[in-house]
C-alpha cells in the first residue's frame, strides 16, 4: 500500500483480464451511503432493495452491513499482497453528503467497486461517464490515486461527464409494466437510458487484448460505446455483445474470460454472439450454479456474482469461499483456486472482479483470434 515514486510508462499496463496481475486498486466500503431513489432504479432494483432504499435513503449504510464487508475486503487485500500484488485503496469519502447540480439533486453511493468507474486499457486509466446520479461524484475517492498514477507515467482520462438531466432517462419505458419492460429489453429496443448524451460504466466493458467487448445496458448507451471506440482509435476494436438478459448491468457476471481461448458464461444469460466466439477459437463454458441462498441480502446484483472472479494469472483464480461447485469446475479446467470469503461484499453489489481495477498486469497488446472485419 506504499506509493512508489518512479516515473515509468508501464506504471499502468493492462490489456486483458488474465495476464499475471501485478497491481490492483481494491475498493473501500467505509463511507458507503444508501442512495436516494432515482429514475433508472425503477428497472433493476429487487423488491428487497426497494424497501431498503426507502428505509435508509441518504444515510450511511448500516454498520452491521459495512463492518463484515470491510473485514472481507481487508482479508482479500492481505491475500493479494501476500501473492506479491501491489494493492492500492481509494480515499475514504463520506458518500452520504447531498449535492445538487443545475440538473438534479442526489447523494452518493460508494467507492467499493472500482471496476464500475475505472477502465484500465494499456497505459491509460479512463474514468467512465457513469449514468447513475448517485455516482456523479464517485471519482472524488480516486483522485489521490489518479494523480499519483499520472505523476508516475500513466495516462489519465475522464470521459465527458453526463449531465444526467431527465433527458438521459427514458421515462416512458420506465413507466411501463415490468412485463412490457422485459419484452422491450429482450428485443433490445429500449433501455433505461436514452441516447441523449454518452454514458457507460467501465464494468460493461471486458478486455480481450485488441478486442474490447461492451454491452448496451441499463447504464451504457450506444453513444457511450461510440465515444469509447473513437477515443481508443485503431489500435482497438470495440465490439458490442449482448445477452439474453432483460436487466443488463455490468458484463462481469455474464462473460468472464479465464485465459486465452476460455471464458465462463452465465447459463441464465446466454450470449447472442456465442457462435462468433467459437469461430474465433474460444470455448464458452457455462459457470456452475451459485450456492448463495435466496434469503441473502443482495442490493444491486444477483447470486451470479459467484462468477465474478478475479484471475491472478492464467493458472490462478480467486473464488468466493462458499462457491464450491464453481471452485471444483475451475479446478477441473486446470486452475489453482484461492478461496476467500466475500458474501458480505456481495450484498453491496459486487464480488472480486467488481471490487478491483487491475491497473497493472504483465504482458502486452495482443490479438486473441477475433477476425479484424
Ligand atoms: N448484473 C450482475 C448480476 O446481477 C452484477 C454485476 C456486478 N458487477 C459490477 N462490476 N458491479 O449478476
Amino acid at each position: 500500500m506504499s506509493s512508489p515514486s518512479t516515473t515509468d510508462a508501464d506504471v499502468a499496463n493492462s490489456y486483458n483480464e488474465w495476464d499475471p496481475l501485478k497491481e490492483a486498486i481494491v475498493g473501500c466500503i467505509e463511507g458507503a451511503a444508501v442512495p436516494q431513489w432515482e429514475p433508472s432504479f425503477e428497472v433493476d432494483l429487487t423488491l428487497q432493495c426497494r424497501d431498503f432504499l426507502q428505509m435508509y435513503a441518504g444515510s450511511p449504510f448500516p454498520r452491521e452491513l459495512v463492518e463484515p464487508a470491510a473485514k472481507e475486503l481487508e482479508e482479500f487485500c492481505r491475500i493479494l499482497t501476500a501473492e506479491g500484488i501491489t494493492v492500492r485503496r481509494p480515499d475514504c469519502v463520506d458518500f452520504s453528503q447531498p449535492y445538487s447540480t443545475p440538473d438534479f439533486s442526489a447523494s452518493g453511493l460508494y467507492a467499493a467497486m472500482p471496476r464500475d468507474i475505472l477502465l484500465a486499457i494499456g497505459n491509460e486509466i479512463i474514468e467512465a461517464p457513469m449514468a447513475w446520479r448517485c455516482r456523479f461524484f464517485e471519482h472524488r475517492a480516486y483522485r489521490s490515486l489518479m494523480k499519483d498514477y499520472l505523476r508516475r507515467g500513466a495516462k489519465w482520462t475522464t470521459a465527458p461527464k453526463p449531465l444526467m438531466a431527465d433527458e438521459l432517462y427514458d421515462f416512458d419505458y420506465l413507466a411501463k409494466s415490468p412485463e412490457e419492460r422485459e419484452k422491450l429489453a429482450l428485443s433490445r429496443s429500449k433501455f433505461a437510458v436514452t441516447e441523449y448524451e454518452p454514458c457507460f460504466d467501465a464494468a460493461d466493458v471486458v478486455r480481450f487484448g485488441r478486442d474490447i467487448f461492451v454491452q448496451r445496458s441499463l447504464t451504457t448507451n450506444q453513444l457511450g460505446i461510440l465515444w469509447l471506440q473513437r477515443h481508443l482509435g485503431d489500435r482497438f476494436r470495440v465490439r458490442t455483445v449482448s445477452f439474453e438478459d432483460s436487466k443488463p448491468l455490468h458484463i462481469d457476471a455474464s462473460l468472464v474470460p479465464l485465459r486465452p481461448g476460455l471464458a465462463l458464461t452465465c447459463p441464465i444469460r446466454p450470449c447472442h454472439q456465442a457462435e462468433g466466439f467459437k469461430k474465433a477459437g474460444w470455448d464458452l463454458v457455462e459457470a456452475a450454479q451459485p450456492t448463495l441462498p435466496n434469503s441473502w441480502k443482495m442490493l444491486f446484483a444477483s447470486r451470479w456474482l459467484s462468477m465474478n472472479i478475479l484471475v491472478l494469472d492464467p493458472q490462478r483464480v480467486v473464488v468466493e469461499a462458499q462457491e464450491e461447485p464453481l471452485r471444483k469446475q475451475l479446478e477441473d479446467l486446470g486452475f489453482e483456486t484461492i478461496s476467500i470469503p466475500f458474501r458480505h461484499v456481495y450484498t453491496f453489489g459486487g464480488s472480486f472482479h467488481c471490487a478491483t481495477c487491475d491497473v497493472r498486469r504483465e504482458g502486452q497488446l495482443e490479438d486473441y483470434g477475433f477476425p479484424s472485419e
